[in-house]
């Protein structure tokens, strides 16, 4: 089944495209997508790809979700394609970045860390190097690899 008789074209929104195989879940945790917004979303997972074998796709259906917001995904899936789509035509294709800082995207492994406490603290973890990925918390200081996180 080719992959437009799997998930349609949509009219406007977010086209997150080549997300890892197998990620497609953990990318929305990131992004704060539930679907209580009330917009359609649909995740495909596992979809043949002539790119990179498989992959997942994900459709958010009139958001147009900024850098900021996609560059949270940078340690889940680096290589995802960003379409902004208006009125069925791609107007924006983006790479994700890696951000300098995580903010409330992962929560320190160390059950130690303040971060981790009852405190009302948002988890920052900085970013000390980019490729490959090495992290800080900005609480305990503790480095950290991208497992350690996702
Ligand atoms: N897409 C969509 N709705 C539209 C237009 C595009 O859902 N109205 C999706 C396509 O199905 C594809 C992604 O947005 O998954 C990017 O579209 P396009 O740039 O046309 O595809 P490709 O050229 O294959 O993209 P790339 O070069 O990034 O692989
Ligand atoms: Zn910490």
């Amino acid at each position: 089944m080719s992959e437009e008789q799997l998930v349609r074209k949509i009219k406007d929104g977010t086209v997150l495209d080549h997300v890892e195989q197998g990620r497609a879940l953990q990318v929305l945790e990131a992004l704060s997508i539930d679907g209580k917004d009330g917009n359609i979303v649909t995740v495909a997972m596992n979809v043949p790809s002539k790119k990179i074998g498989k992959k997942d796709i994900i459709k958010i259906g009139n958001r147009f979700l900024k850098s900021e917001e996609t560059n949270r995904i940078a340690l889940i899936s680096s290589r995802a394609t960003v379409n902004l789509i208006r009125n069925y035509q791609v107007i924006e294709k983006r790479k994700i970045e890696t951000p300098n800082t995580f903010v409330d995207v992962f929560k320190c492994p160390n059950p130690t860390c303040i971060s981790n406490s009852n405190e009302p603290i948002r988890p920052i973890i900085d970013v000390l190097r980019k490729s490959p990925p090495l992290l800080r918390c900005r609480y305990c200081s503790r480095l950290l690899s991208p497992n350690e996180v996702i």
